[in-house]
């Protein structure tokens, strides 16, 4: 067990994910940022400086679990103030479960602006890992725009609203082609072959591997907006591992991943070892307007620069949602996983809405529009400090008459920034029922992601959820633990999880326009219980000034 220890600068940089040259936030100089290797069981610790000109920022650590150092989750208004240009804050954190996951910004739309990078954390030394593998590749996915994160920022929180659109490209480790094609001769559309010399900062990540090995691939999606369906051209993949978490091994030709999810899967390569194969990404729930993110299986000795001989795997149609539930259903818990407990102590039902306020397009749990606080929950409860946020709860549950096939009858809802309290050491129920958005037949794929928590994913469904017919199908043997489940359009999820983690928790869109737009909520259990935040985390709003005063007392 190691303390891993990490100076890092966050700063703008001029870059060119995809030929075209724009701003990203970079990390050291690196886009993506550097990938974090530990075992679990390290301790990581990261002193994170702002060198950008005028914004704050923090780094979230997606899909780790912040146990006693839920004020390190870096979630800006939740457990932390951002931090400010010029200033260093310290993130120190045990990485308490074995597996593949990233970071990113959690700060207004900063993974849009490219702020991510990998989070892989290896089993011990004495351990091994349920499966074999000879080599492994590490596969970051993300979309991105030309228009500058701040510029979409302005589009959402606009009045006349404007959508940001569909990005233009998607990237693998950073890399995607804009203006050229890997694959241009098996393109419909009128577009150049990319004649690379490999230096490029867009230049494809070669993936080489040897014949007749087994090669483990760690894939984790950052994106801010695109489901995606990723497939390796010939290849088979055998799915073992979701969220950090252990499943039971399935073979698919293809798989969807969605903003906020990662996964293992292993791939053999038994192809005909004188060609190379493609690895593709492809946006699914959206009507695509971009183009595939590809890259090469390079075979050894093969020229790394052989252009496939076959056109790239064709991805499902994009609204063929059955594919994507399917995929999904296949999803189980290794055996010997931790089960669920059988009942349940609270449930909530989180209806997702599109609606309008004071002309304002936003999204809307049981129609209340997240707006974050100037003070971080985290502090704010565990001072017990009044007037930080709306103290009425927000509502466990919506109209059962609510239709929602149908466009919301009264669009209007209002903002909001109640907490969920609770019980600490109780097992909760959330239902999330998804519905029709402002525009008549358009149901939207949401990926929800749980902060400091694995939950369990007891089933999908499709309407409206009905407690006598749904929990009847609830699968309480094998349900997979994840971090991060989708909601079908017009369909629900339900999900059970064990509320024994104290801090404040937000659970919400992976979609960050669709945060950025309100759509989340926050959690809290066991404040009372969290020791030694870090005051430097609290310099604002109203715990900062508590700080004020207690220093001229
Ligand atoms: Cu990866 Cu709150 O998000
Ligand atoms: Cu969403």
């Amino acid at each position: 067990v190691k303390t891993r220890q990490f100076k890092w600068k966050v700063e703008y940089m001029h870059w060119s994910p995809d030929g075209v040259e724009g701003v990203v936030m970079a990390i050291n100089g690196k886009f993506p940022g550097p990938t974090i290797r530990a075992r679990v069981g390290d301790t990581i610790y990261v002193e994170l400086t702002n060198n950008l000109l005028t914004e704050g920022v923090v780094i979230h650590w997606h899909g780790i679990s912040q146990r006693e150092t839920p004020w390190a989750d870096g979630t800006a208004s939740i457990s932390q103030c951002p931090i400010n240009p010029g200033e260093t804050f310290v993130y120190r954190f045990i990485v308490d479960k074995a597996g593949t996951y990233f970071y990113h910004g959690h700060y207004g739309m900063q993974r849009s602006a490219g702020l991510y990078g990998s989070l892989i954390v290896e089993v011990a030394k004495d351990e091994k890992e349920p499966f074999h593998y000879d080599g492994e590749f590490n596969l970051l996915l993300s979309d991105w725009w030309h228009k500058s994160f701040q510029d979409q920022q302005i589009d959402l929180s606009s009045m006349p609203f404007r959508w940001i659109g569909e990005p233009q490209s998607l990237l693998m480790n950073g890399r995607g082609q804009f203006n050229c094609s890997l694959a241009a001769q098996f393109s419909k559309s009128p577009i150049s072959q990319c004649k690379l010399r490999g230096d490029e900062q867009y230049a494809p990540q070669i993936f080489q591997v040897h014949p007749n090995k087994t090669y483990r691939l760690r894939v984790a999606s950052s994106t801010a907006l695109s489901s995606l369906n990723l497939a390796i051209g010939g290849h088979k993949m055998v799915v073992v591992e979701a969220d950090g978490n252990y499943i039971q091994p399935f073979s698919v030709e293809n798989m969807d991943i969605y903003s906020g999810e990662s996964y293992s899967i292993l791939f053999t390569t038994d192809q005909d070892p004188s060609n190379n194969y493609w690895i593709s990404i492809s946006v699914r729930g959206r009507e695509p307007k971009t183009p595939q993110g590809l890259t090469i299986l390079n075979y050894i000795p093969n020229f790394a620069s052989k252009i496939p001989n076959f056109p790239p795997p064709l991805p499902p149609l994009w609204n063929d949602y059955n594919y994507s539930k399917t995929f999904s259903k296949k999803i189980f818990a290794l055996m010997g996983s931790p089960k669920p407990p059988t009942r349940h102590d609270r449930r909530l039902f989180l209806l997702n809405t599109q609606n309008r306020i004071e002309g304002y397009t936003r999204w809307a749990i049981n129609n209340i529009s997240l707006v974050f606080p100037t003070t971080p929950y985290l502090g704010s409860i565990n001072y017990g400090i009044n007037n930080a946020f709306d103290t009425k709860s927000p509502p466990n549950t919506f109209s059962k008459d609510y239709d929602i096939m149908k466009p919301p009858p009264n669009p209007n809802s209002t903002y909001g920034n109640g907490v969920y309290m609770l019980k600490f050491n109780t097992t909760i129920d959330i239902i999330l029922q998804n519905a029709n958005a402002l525009a008549e037949n358009v149901s939207e794929i949401h990926p929800w992601h749980l902060h400091g928590h694995n939950f369990w994913v007891l089933g999908y469904g499709d309407g409206n959820f009905t407690t006598e017919d749904a929990e009847t199908t609830f699968n309480l043997n094998n349900p997979p633990l994840r971090n991060t489940v989708v909601v079908f359009p017009y369909g629900w999820t339900a999900l059970r999880f064990f509320a024994d983690n104290p801090g404040v928790w937000a659970f919400h869109c992976h979609i960050e326009p669709h945060l950025h737009m309100g759509m989340g909520v926050v959690f809290a259990e066991g404040v009372h219980l969290v020791k030694n935040i870090p005051s430097e985390a609290l310099t604002c709003g109203l715990t900062g000034k508590m700080f004020m005063k207690n220093k001229h007392k």
